[in-house]
């Protein structure tokens, strides 16, 4: 196996390496999803030194295969993209719409209005990504960063039988972290790396990522530094989604009510900052008991609308609940 130690490092002896596992950075692919900023922190050495230390651990990683080197060619690239997992949403429409389904190393935000389905959609993937490759899954774990206390294990359980598979075994495939605050939500991340590995994850949610932000920091006055520390959560996403492989799942709500008098009432929260950072952004949005998905910003998406619904099952076709209900009827 590659060596993955802290120590391994030129420059990081004992006393440096406990400090940053002590803070949660336990091998040198944690310390390149922290970065020289949080590195100087945490060990009190001089920012041009943590650049170093991280820049080494960034070619070691780049020389063991498992991160990609700054300069290469589009046919690598190509080629390293060949290795992006898809997690299916188990619905046509939204795997039109994601083309084929949720992607690793990146980090998908869906936002939207109070009851639009996003927190349904993260039930559905815990499920999901659980599933064999062959079923469109990724035979992972969950991780999923909780901060508004909308999991709900009896969701999992009727998503999970719905879809054939053993409830308790899926259960047991989620770790759920409850967030109390915007710095704690900060730490869960950071510390992730070993739950991580240890779990087989394939799949962070984080529903939602911006609310608790949005609630610490009220008032224009604060609202630089909330954008500050919420640019500084979304990067350690989309890091920790790089570095290991995985698919990020951020939620997101839209604006409320004061500012809808003014400009686009179904703007996201956390506005440029979350956008920049997220790879993929869907907008989520109720239409009768349907719900409507648009892809709004990717790379390579065409920009369209499907349309889609929630059910026992997770999010569905809407023609699936048709069938069900004439099923039903004729019964
Ligand atoms: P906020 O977190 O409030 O911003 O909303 P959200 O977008 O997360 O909404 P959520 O995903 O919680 O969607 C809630 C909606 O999903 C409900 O209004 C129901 O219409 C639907 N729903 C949730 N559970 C079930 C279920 O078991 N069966 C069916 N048929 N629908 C469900
Ligand atoms: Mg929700």
């Amino acid at each position: 196996m590659d060596d993955l130690r802290l120590e391994s490092l030129e420059g990081v002896g004992p006393v440096t390496s406990k400090k940053l596992s002590d803070a949660g950075v336990h091998n040198i692919l944690d310390l390149v999803v922290r970065g020289p900023v949080d590195v100087s922190e945490i060990t009190g050495m001089d920012i041009d030194t943590a650049v170093n230390i991280v820049n080494k651990a960034r070619k070691q990683l780049i020389e063991d295969g498992k991160l990609e080197k700054e300069f290469v060619t589009a046919t690598e690239i190509y080629k390293r993209r060949q290795d992006i997992g898809k997690i299916s949403t188990g619905t046509n429409a939204l795997d039109t719409l994601f083309d084929g389904g949720i992607e690793t190393q990146a980090v998908t935000e869906v936002y939207g209005e109070f009851g639009s389905g996003k927190t349904q959609l993260c039930h559905t993937m815990c499920v999901n990504v659980q599933k064999p490759k062959e079923e469109g899954g990724l035979d992972g774990g969950v991780l999923y960063i909780d901060t508004e206390n909308t999991f709900r294990p009896e969701r999992i359980v009727s998503i999970a039988k719905a879809k054939g598979l053993d409830p308790e075994k899926v259960l047991e495939r989620i770790i759920v972290a409850k967030a109390y605050n915007s710095a704690h939500q900060e730490l869960i991340l950071q510390e992730a790396g070993p739950v991580i590995e240890e779990n087989k994850i394939k799949l962070i949610v984080v529903d939602s990522a911006v609310g608790l932000f949005r609630a610490e920091f009220l008032g224009r006055g604060t609202l630089s530094v909330r954008q500050q520390r919420l640019n500084k959560f979304m990067h350690l996403l989309t890091r920790t989604s790089e570095v290991y492989n995985i698919a990020a799942l951020a939620t997101n709500q839209v604006q409320s009510s004061p500012d809808t008098f003014f400009g686009d009432p179904t703007r996201p929260i956390g506005g440029n900052v979350v956008a920049h950072s997220s790879t993929y952004r869907v907008y989520f949005k109720k239409s009768g008991k349907k719900r409507i998905a648009r892809m709004v910003d990717s790379p390579h998406h065409p920009e369209q609308e499907v349309l889609f619904t929630v059910t026992e099952a997770g999010v569905a076709d809407p023609e699936e609940e048709t069938k069900k209900k004439k099923k039903e009827l004729e019964e």
